[in-house]
């Protein structure tokens, strides 16, 4: 036999976030002390799931629920999920469906809607997943830049100048990751309107939307309008601390005129590919209606290590960094004469502080950033941020 060669339809699929650790894990088997910011995982630091979450499936497994669900999951915790996203205000509910993660309801949701050489609108700086999932549609990513000197918001006039005949949908991500921007309602409600002028489905990606740092008001997307096709991602992966669950949701919002036949095709997937994982359904329902104690401990944990990011990475006139209003993440921009991947290698190599280069989620041309997980403790993140503060002092002064 010959070697077997990858399809063409992966060769453009990066996934950077997890590329970085091919270094680090060369550089630590040298022995050398290792600061890990650069993976979104709640579980790897301090924080844990709340106990009657674990317990549901726990019994769950006991109680012999290991086979097939119903593929779109159980009543009970759809039921919850329905409630939730009232609670939300989201409104003209359709459908919803529990997936292998949120990530399994994006690409069953961008699957069921592109066909080849159509095109979705997608955040620059964005989540690598998108552009996976449209590389392997052998659709198009039509990107948006985020403005840094606007907070990170996006700017709808520039939006509406890439919208072409074959633009199908627009992805937002709020809170974002990358730069944890939290978008106002006014833009929300310019984004809606954009959609209903081109007939654009919207993808509100709102997986770290419990997690508000600030006292901002965070608002649904889909809490804003019945009149358009609108998917609402979330899960229990970041503010339930479970992302090895792999459970997640999408919510069909709109008239039924407009959603019908697109939420039936995506259906047809959603019965082939079976269920998402059975027994951690059970966790939806007492996550959802239980207790939210950990959500205050875990933001006011938060809050103090994002507060210690922001201001020592500030003090380095080579970074500057906008502070993160949700999520975990901060998106420091470098000014700094080499690229961002360079500059992300050789921190690894000389000091053992592991981040993420911006360009690995897509920047505007001629900035440079780092992806920055400030989930770690607060000894942790003193003792990396001291790191880069002695990096950039040998290598610039
Ligand atoms: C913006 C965004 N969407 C989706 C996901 C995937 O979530 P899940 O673990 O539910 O698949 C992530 C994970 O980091 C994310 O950051």
């Amino acid at each position: 036999m010959i070697p077997i060669k990858p399809a063409e339809r992966v060769k453009n699929i990066h996934y950077a976030i997890r590329e970085v650790v091919a270094l680090a894990n060369e550089i630590k088997a040298t022995g050398k002390k290792m600061h890990y910011l650069n993976i979104g995982d709640p579980n790897k630091y301090d924080f844990a799931p709340p106990k009657h979450m674990t317990d549901a499936v726990a019994k769950a497994m006991q109680n012999n629920l290991n086979g097939y669900s119903p593929a779109s999951g159980i009543e009970d915790a759809r039921d919850a999920i329905k409630r939730q996203a009232e609670r939300s205000k989201i409104k003209n509910i359709k459908d919803i469906i529990i997936t292998t993660g949120a990530s399994e309801g994006i690409e069953l949701s961008i699957t069921g809607l592109c066909n080849s050489k159509d095109n979705i609108l997608l955040p620059f700086p964005s989540y690598p997943l998108y552009s996976a999932i449209l590389g392997k549609l052998e659709a198009e990513v039509n990107p948006y830049y985020l403005n840094e000197d606007d907070n990170w918001n996006l700017n709808i006039e520039d939006i509406e100048k890439r919208i072409n005949k074959r633009t199908k949908g627009i992805v937002i991500i709020n809170p974002n990751n990358p730069t944890g921007a939290v978008y106002p309602k006014e833009t929300l409600l310019e984004i809606i309107e954009l959609a209903k002028k081109y007939n654009l489905v919207i993808f509100s990606d709102e997986i770290y939307d419990k997690i508000i740092l600030d006292d901002t008001k965070y608002t649904s997307l889909a809490s804003l309008t019945d009149e358009i096709p609108i998917v609402t991602f979330n899960g229990l992966s970041k503010s339930y601390i479970v992302p090895g669950f792999r459970i997640g949701w999408a919510i069909y919002s709109g008239p039924d005129e407009l959603t019908k036949d697109y939420i039936s095709g995506v259906n047809k997937m959603v019965r082939s590919r079976l269920c998402a994982n059975h027994p951690m359904q059970y966790a939806i329902k007492p996550a959802l209606d239980g207790p939210q104690d950990h959500l205050i401990e875990m933001k006011n944990i938060l809050k103090i290590r994002r507060d210690l990011t922001v201001s020592m990475l500030n003090d380095l006139d080579e970074i500057s960094c906008t502070v993160p209003q949700g999520a975990f993440y901060a998106f420091p921009s470098l000014h700094i004469p080499e690229d961002d991947e360079e500059f992300v290698s050789d921190l690894i190599r000389k000091k053992g502080v592991v981040t993420v280069h911006g360009s690995g989620f897509g920047q505007k041309p001629n900035t440079k950033h780092l992806r920055i997980v400030f989930l770690p403790n607060e000894k942790i993140l003193e003792e990396a941020y001291g790191k880069i503060r002695e990096f950039v002092k040998k290598r610039y002064h």
